[in-house]
């Protein structure tokens, strides 16, 4: 459902950032509005941290916008389509991946300020910091059969990694099947979870946590803060990440995997390069020659060519 509400602000919002100061009463005729209305959408505004100064019988004047990531604040920088209908907000919640799953509606964004049980790959916890991270999950209906699924958490990654690269110019790696890391150490993981009707994936939950403001006490990871020596805006990188993913989803809807394999390519930490995969029942060793178009790894054994899928895969180390 699209929310009258937040349309009215994310149009104040639109109107003040590009005139800095507008009166009320200008506002209330471009949005169609009473003066009342606008103060009442106002008071919301302020309440989410936009800093609004209010100039009596003058008008409002923009000074800047808050730290959360409320809807009104991510549809002013992207344009409701059939990839994200509605954005869901969540101060706290266990987890946006299984809220997804309850409310079981497609192409809706799910984000929180912070997860009580944020969950990982393979019943593992993903921890975060209120309000300093990045905890959101993309609901879609890609209808493609079970085998196309690992290539979801290649699209997730994927994004994540140029998103970085664009807005910090930072060399972040994608480290199949899930993980994205910075100087070899993992900031961000991709969670995929689906509903399944026979065999077809009904509605597929692609699930991203990302280390961005906070100090990660878990062995092995890093943040963008720890990596930059400063802390960065949270909406632009949601805002990158997910145009990122929708062209990468378009990619994958418009079955054009060989983009998507030569992009993991481009971005990935393990590609060429020798590798021990650590299965459920055994080892291998080999070299990754790519991913096929399912997103599964191309193992090189000699003269052999080996396709590991995630499921078998407990983990991946360079030798
Ligand atoms: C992993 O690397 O193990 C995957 C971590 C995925 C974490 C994200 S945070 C948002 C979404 N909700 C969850 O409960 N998990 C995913």
């Amino acid at each position: 459902m699209w929310r009258k509400g937040i349309e009215k602000r994310v149009k104040i919002l639109k109107i003040l950032m590009e005139e800095g100061s507008s009166s009320g009463e200008r506002i209330a005729k471009i949005c169609g509005i009473s003066r009342g209305a606008v103060w009442k959408h106002m008071k919301i505004l302020m309440e989410k941290g936009v800093e609004i100064k209010v100039h009596p019988n003058k008008g409002y004047q923009f000074i800047g916008i808050g730290k959360g990531l409320f809807p009104e604040f991510i549809w002013l920088y992207r344009n409701r389509n059939d990839f994200i209908k509605e954005i869901i907000y969540f101060d706290e919640i266990n987890s946006t991946n299984e809220y997804a799953k309850q409310i079981k509606k497609e192409a809706t964004l799910i984000i929180a300020e912070d997860q009580r049980r944020g969950k990982g790959r393979k019943g593992s916890r993903w921890y975060s910091e209120k309000l300093k991270d990045l905890l959101f999950s993309l609901t879609l209906k890609p209808y493609l059969p079970y085998s196309k699924l690992p290539l979801f958490n290649i699209i997730g990654t994927l994004a994540v990694a140029i998103a970085v690269r664009k807005l910090y110019g930072l060399g972040a790696k994608t480290k199949w099947p899930n993980d994205v890391l910075l100087g070899g150490r993992k900031f961000c993981g991709v969670l995929v979870e689906f509903i399944a009707e026979f065999d077809v994936v009904d509605l597929l939950i692609l699930g991203i946590g990302v280390n961005v403001n906070s100090h990660p006490n878990v062995k092995g990871a890093t943040s963008i803060l720890e990596v930059i020596g400063n802390e960065v805006d949270r909406l632009p990188l949601l805002i990158e990440i997910l145009s990122a993913l929708e062209k990468l989803y378009r990619d994958l809807k418009g079955k054009r995997f060989k983009d998507i394999q030569d992009m993991w390519k481009v971005h990935s930490f393990h590609y060429n390069r020798e590798v021990i995969i650590q299965g459920k029942d055994k080892s291998l060793k080999g070299r990754a020659k790519g991913i096929d178009e399912d997103g599964n790894l191309i193992l090189q054994i000699g003269n052999l060519r080996q396709i590991i899928q995630p499921t078998n895969l407990v983990k991946v180390n360079l030798v």
